[in-house]
């Protein structure tokens, strides 16, 4: 993992007043500016912009920045109006336009993206909708871009100003910010607010508060460090196996790998978070099920000998309850403990560790579908085939028991 900065040296740079970690304020001041809800209309673009700078299309952009572009397409960000959002959101825009619009400011959140407004009494048509850039979810402008003005991170030696005027840079060059660098700059959409909705006393999506408990915000590791590192616009997670395997250290062990007949075998697999940044799993959508079973030495699993353990915060459809929370905590482990009477000689014990990135929404599509998703119905139809592919093993071993 790289970090920008050693977290040691930043604390003793501060110590010794060199860096002034009070920024904090400015910070903070500068994302509740960023991160309106909703956001203002874009407005008139300086005259001087040329249609390409003036564009909010992701491709516009990538004319210039196609190393992000390339990233940005594969990541999820670039996909949060899809089918499983688009599909909920065709009915729930004429039945709860109120609650439709929320989900546009997280998931599409430029004013341009949505197709309605809030007005005092109700909801309006949009004047300044713009369909195309409706369907294409996160997309640059929506980190970037406030009133036509192009903000960014420092550069990569820390520096703020330009370097020439700024009127003689594409789109009138950068506005620099550090909170670009800070885990903050993801809470606006990665945390609910205190007055969100809650269950059993934990809002339903608290990855900020998660991390900032954890020994990693002590350290200055910060969201962009793990989840864009060299400033790719990727953004992994739960979807990605590789991502999922760099957070955990899995171990499997039998107490002895031989045993007669009738003896009680004993196998061990451990799961530890030790590069996650909040709980593993951070949401109440995914569940990770560890798993011990018997084979033959036709390699036929043993009938009656599975044992699963499961790691995830499950709910009821309706969130109106919380089932289990066994999510990690940073540095947390999940242990099965397996222990059973062989019965013959030849056997090997499979043990496996399962993703199930999209567990509730498949749970979710299908009710939705049996109720009746209306004009949505194919999109939603979609999405769980969806849910349905994505599921991975991040572990498999066997081992012999002769
Ligand atoms: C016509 C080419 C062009 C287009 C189109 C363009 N940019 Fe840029 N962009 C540049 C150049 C050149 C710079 C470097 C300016 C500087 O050094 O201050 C830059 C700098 C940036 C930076 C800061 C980069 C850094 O090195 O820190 C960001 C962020 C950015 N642009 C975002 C965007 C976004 C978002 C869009 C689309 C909405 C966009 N740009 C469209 C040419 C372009
Ligand atoms: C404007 C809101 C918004 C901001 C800001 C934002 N995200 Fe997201 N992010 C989302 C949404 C919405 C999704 C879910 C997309 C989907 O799957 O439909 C998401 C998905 C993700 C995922 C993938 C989750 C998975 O299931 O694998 C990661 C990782 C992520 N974001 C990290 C970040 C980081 C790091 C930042 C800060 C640099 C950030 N996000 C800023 C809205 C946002
Ligand atoms: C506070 C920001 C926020 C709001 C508001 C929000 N979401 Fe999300 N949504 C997210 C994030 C972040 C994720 C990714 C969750 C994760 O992996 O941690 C997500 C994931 C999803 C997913 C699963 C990914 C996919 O693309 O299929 C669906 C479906 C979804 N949201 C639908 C909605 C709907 C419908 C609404 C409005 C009722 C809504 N969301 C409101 C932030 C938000
Ligand atoms: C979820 C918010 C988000 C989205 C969407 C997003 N960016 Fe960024 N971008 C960031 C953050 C945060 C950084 C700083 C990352 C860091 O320093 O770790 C950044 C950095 C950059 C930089 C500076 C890169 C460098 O090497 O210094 C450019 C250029 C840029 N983004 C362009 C784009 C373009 C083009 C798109 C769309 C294709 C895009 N961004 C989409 C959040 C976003
Ligand atoms: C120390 C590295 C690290 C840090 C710091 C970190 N993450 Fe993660 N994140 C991971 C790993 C590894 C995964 C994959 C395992 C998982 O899903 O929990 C992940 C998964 C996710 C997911 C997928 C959804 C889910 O249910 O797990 C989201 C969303 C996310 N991170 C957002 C964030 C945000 C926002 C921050 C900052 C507040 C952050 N992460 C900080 C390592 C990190």
């Amino acid at each position: 993992m790289r970090l920008r900065y050693p977290a040691v040296l930043i604390a003793a740079l501060a110590m010794l007043g060199f860096v002034n970690l009070a920024g904090a304020d400015a910070i903070r001041e500068f994302l509740s500016r960023h991160w309106q809800r909703p956001l203002a209309p874009q407005g008139v673009p300086p005259a001087r912009f040329s249609p390409l700078e003036a564009s909010l299309q992701p491709e516009a952009c990538g004319t210039c920045h196609p190393a992000q572009l390339a990233d940005w397409k594969t990541s999820l960000h670039a996909s949060s109006m899809g089918p499983g959002v688009a599909g909920q959101l065709v009915e729930m825009l004429e039945s709860d336009p109120g609650s439709a619009l929320a989900c546009f400011t997280c998931h599409a959140p430029l004013a341009e993206q949505a197709p309605r407004v809030a007005k005092r009494a109700g909801v309006s048509t949009n004047p300044v909708y713009d369909v195309g850039l409706g369907v294409r979810g996160l997309v640059c402008a929506g980190c970037h871009v406030r009133a036509h003005q192009r903000f960014g991170p420092p550069r990569r030696d820390g520096s703020l100003a330009s370097a020439t005027p700024r009127e003689t840079l594409p789109h009138n060059g950068v506005t620099r910010a550090p909170a670009f660098l800070r885990s903050e700059f993801c809470q606006s959409c990665h945390q609910f607010t205190s007055d969100g909705f809650a269950l059993n006393g934990k809002l339903l999506e608290s990855t900020y508060n998660e991390w900032r408990a954890s020994r990693f915000a002590r350290d200055g590791v910060q969201c962009q460090d793990c989840h864009m590192p060299d400033r790719r616009h990727l953004w992994r997670g739960i979807h990605d196996p590789q991502m999922v395997r760099s957070g955990l250290t899995i171990h499997a062990s039998a107490s002895a790998t031989r045993y007669r007949p009738g003896a009680t075998i004993s196998v061990t697999l451990t799961v530890e978070s030790t590069r996650v940044g909040h709980a593993f799993p951070t949401y109440v959508t995914p569940r990770v099920v560890l798993s011990a079973e018997l084979l033959d030495q036709a390699g036929q699993v043993i009938a009656g000998s599975r044992q699963e353990k499961v790691i995830a915060r499950e709910v009821t459809l309706d969130l109106a309850r919380e089932i289990a929370d066994t999510r990690l905590m940073p540095g947390a482990k999940a242990v099965l403990h397996y222990r059973r009477r062989v019965d013959r000689a030849g056997l090997r014990a499979r043990l496996s560790v399962v993703v199930y990135p999209d567990e509730f929404y498949t749970r979710f599509f299908e009710r939705l579908l049996e109720q009746g998703a209306g004009r949505g119905e194919a999109q939603i139809r979609e999405a769980l085939a969806a849910t349905r592919r994505s599921i991975f093993p991040v572990f498999e071993r066997e081992i012999p028991l002769t």
